[in-house]
């Protein structure tokens, strides 16, 4: 289908293609998503097709509040609720066991479907107006770097969707954090928006089974979030004196670097978040620019740095 892609700030027009069964690229707090009908296998199909992401992958329901988790998941852990009480609207997703009302193509196949309560008021006055959850995985071509300015996403998926709904640049930057429970034990499978540690005050010790290749979770691809050109990991000054013959596009957390060619510091004054709002466009710049390869700083292993270095490592990976 070729669509002469609107990109505006209209919610009546959005939910209006979503009825339709049209599929629509949203902002979150975290990446901009593009959502769908969760509820309509075909829909779902479409959100596939349009990212060509294989079905091994499952998606995420997007809901507007704690009370329509019953509707799509049963047997929730308390310590479930206590989260999400704690942290929707929010960048954490949770994997709870599934209601047969969800497609079998939402989850993979998988018992458990993952859900969260995106924290953007477009996204939440737009569920707002729909009677079913939004499936939406990061709206990017599968393995590319995730979309968080409605441009970033019309450069790649134009003509293939009807309408961006337009909220600005995303404020959090990085996917959510993915958390599931066994035996009410607490185990995170992605590093997030929501730091280990602010989970950890909620929780308890978490375990962390952030696998680099997890068939039952390719967003853990090992090659994921990947920029067309090299990018390579490490202690920037050192880097750059190795690749001192090229063209080099440089990531930094806080400090300037000498000798590149391109430069952006994520966070001048040394704010992890901060970092972490900026990380995706940093690379999708440098990606653009007449850089032949993207040398990247490794940040602190602590709050939404480990999701930084995390997304820098997969990034970084060859397969
Ligand atoms: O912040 C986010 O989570 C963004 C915004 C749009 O909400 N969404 C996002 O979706 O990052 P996506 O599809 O790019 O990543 C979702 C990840 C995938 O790695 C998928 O494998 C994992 O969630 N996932 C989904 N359902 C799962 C399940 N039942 N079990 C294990 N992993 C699951
Ligand atoms: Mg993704």
């Amino acid at each position: 289908m070729n669509f002469d892609t609107a990109i505006a700030a209209d919610i009546i027009a959005a939910a209006d293609f979503l009825k339709s069964g049209e599929i629509v690229a949203i902002p979150t707090e975290t990446v901009y998503g593009l959502a769908g009908n969760g509820l309509d296998k075909n829909v779902v199909l479409k959100i596939f097709n349009a990212k060509n992401r294989p079905h091994f992958d499952p998606l995420i329901l997007h809901i507007n509040s704690i009370d329509a988790l019953n509707l799509y998941t049963k047997h929730i852990p308390e310590i479930a609720v206590k989260l999400a009480q704690k942290f929707w609207p929010g960048p954490l997703t949770l994997l709870l066991p599934k209601k047969d009302i969800v497609p079998d193509l939402v989850t993979s196949g998988l018992d458990t479907v993952a859900v969260r309560v995106p924290n953007h008021p477009l996204a939440l006055q737009l569920l707002a107006l729909l009677d079913f959850p939004l499936a939406a995985p990061s709206a990017n071509p599968f393995g590319y770097i995730s979309p968080t300015t409605a441009q970033h996403v019309y450069a790649q998926l134009q003509g293939k969707i009807p309408y961006i709904l337009d909220g600005g640049p995303c404020g959090v930057g990085v996917e959510s954090t993915i958390v599931g429970f066994e035996n009410d034990k607490v185990i995170v499978y992605r590093l997030g928006g929501i730091s280990i540690e602010d989970i950890e005050a909620v929780t308890g010790p978490v375990q962390a089974r952030i696998s680099s290749s997890n068939p039952t979770a390719p967003g853990m691809l090992k090659s994921h979030y990947a920029p067309k050109k090299p990018l390579i990991t490490g202690n920037v000054n050192a880097l750059l004196n190795m690749f001192s013959d090229r063209k080099t596009g440089v990531i930094t957390f806080c400090k300037p670097a000498t000798g590149a060619t391109e430069q952006i510091q994520l966070s001048p004054t040394a704010d992890l978040n901060e970092a972490a709002k900026n990380l995706f466009a940093a690379m999708r710049y440098l990606d653009n620019s007449n850089v032949d390869i993207i040398l990247a700083d490794i940040f602190p292993e602590t709050g939404l740095g480990r999701a930084i270095n995390d997304r820098l490592k997969r990034a970084a990976a060859e397969e």
